[in-house]
């Protein structure tokens, strides 16, 4: 990925603050993680108001030797207000962008980001004024590289070219119940440029094997067929699926569990036959074959 080398599964600390963990536990997760290759984790300024953040920081602070083994990767952009005072909005100017990546760098106690993602597409955006900010943050030192996550292909493109090229992913939300940049022709765009998306909520936020609604169940049921054919778990046939398309993505798990780390790693490993990936393509019935 341009100037930076991400593990192939990475992991994520959105729900970070609802684990209750301490700085030592927190640590202990990411040893386990590094154990088995995985060595990406992804946050972001607004995940539970910086505190994220702070406690990746605290972690990290136990055992500095591990900031150089690890890559770590953080948003900004999103601006949350108090509904009284301020209201929630979006932020990628130039002084913003510099001024939020650099709040992050405090809370995770490290000198730079290993890849820095404009959080949300904003409709506000100014494409010239937020590539500025994101090569003057590369050239000083404070990130290795630079993406976006949830954006559209026109404002990917935009963005793109204002940077002449530099973008390095496009993290988005793709799972057997969310068809959302296949949609958009997000997916078609990154194949042409050669750019690996990352995925979030690779499980649906884990509604895939928690929701009972008739969509679930169809793709549950393709699922579990699947699972027995290649004797591996449910979820480990998503994450074939997912990195199984040409695209060549980069899943990012959301759980706080090893074992269900370690299911994401065995299902990259696991090739699927190619009518199997229309299988649960069309599962959910979202999508029909013509
Ligand atoms: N860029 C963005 O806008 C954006 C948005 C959302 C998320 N993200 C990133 O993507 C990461 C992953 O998102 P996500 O957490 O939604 O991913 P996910 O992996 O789809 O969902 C994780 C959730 O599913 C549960 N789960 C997993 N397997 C399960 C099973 N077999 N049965 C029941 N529950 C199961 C997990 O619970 P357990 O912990 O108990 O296993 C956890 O609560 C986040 O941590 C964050 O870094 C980015």
């Amino acid at each position: 990925m341009g100037d930076i080398t991400l593990s192939r599964v990475v992991q994520g600390y959105w729900r970070l603050t609802s684990w209750g963990w301490s700085p030592d536990e927190l640590l202990h997760h990411m040893n386990e993680c590094l154990k088995r290759g995985v060595t990406t984790f992804d946050t972001a300024a607004v995940y539970g108001g910086g505190e994220c953040e702070r406690q990746i920081g605290k972690a990290l602070a136990l055992d500095p030797s591990l900031r150089g083994r690890i890559q770590l990767v953080t948003k900004v952009g999103i601006v949350p207000g108090d509904g009284v005072t301020s209201y929630s909005h979006y932020n990628t100017t130039y002084h913003h962008v510099i001024n939020a990546c650099k709040e992050c760098l405090k809370r995770l106690g490290t000198e730079y980001a290993d890849l820095l993602l404009i959080h949300r597409e904003d409709p506000c955006m100014d494409p010239r004024e937020c590539g500025r900010a994101l090569k003057a943050l590369k050239t000083e030192g404070l990130i290795r590289a630079y993406g976006v996550s949830n954006f559209d292909p026109w404002k990917f493109n935009a963005l793109y070219h204002a940077v002449e090229g530099e973008l390095v992913t496009n993290q988005i939300e793709l799972n057997p119940v969310c068809f959302e940049h296949f949609e958009s022709g997000m997916m078609d765009l990154l194949a042409d440029y050669g750019i690996h998306p990352m995925i979030w909520s690779p499980l649906a936020g884990g509604k895939l094997f928690t929701g009972t609604d008739d969509e679930i169940l169809r793709v549950r049921f393709v699922l579990s067929e699947l699972a027995e054919k290649y004797g591996t778990t449910e979820s480990a046939v998503v994450y074939a699926w997912l990195t199984s398309h040409p695209v060549k993505a980069l899943p990012v798990c959301g759980s706080n569990r090893i074992d269900r780390l370690e299911e994401a790693l065995e299902g990259v490993e696991t090739r699927l036959e190619h009518m199997d990936w229309y299988r649960i393509y069309t599962a959910s019935g979202q999508k029909v074959l013509r």
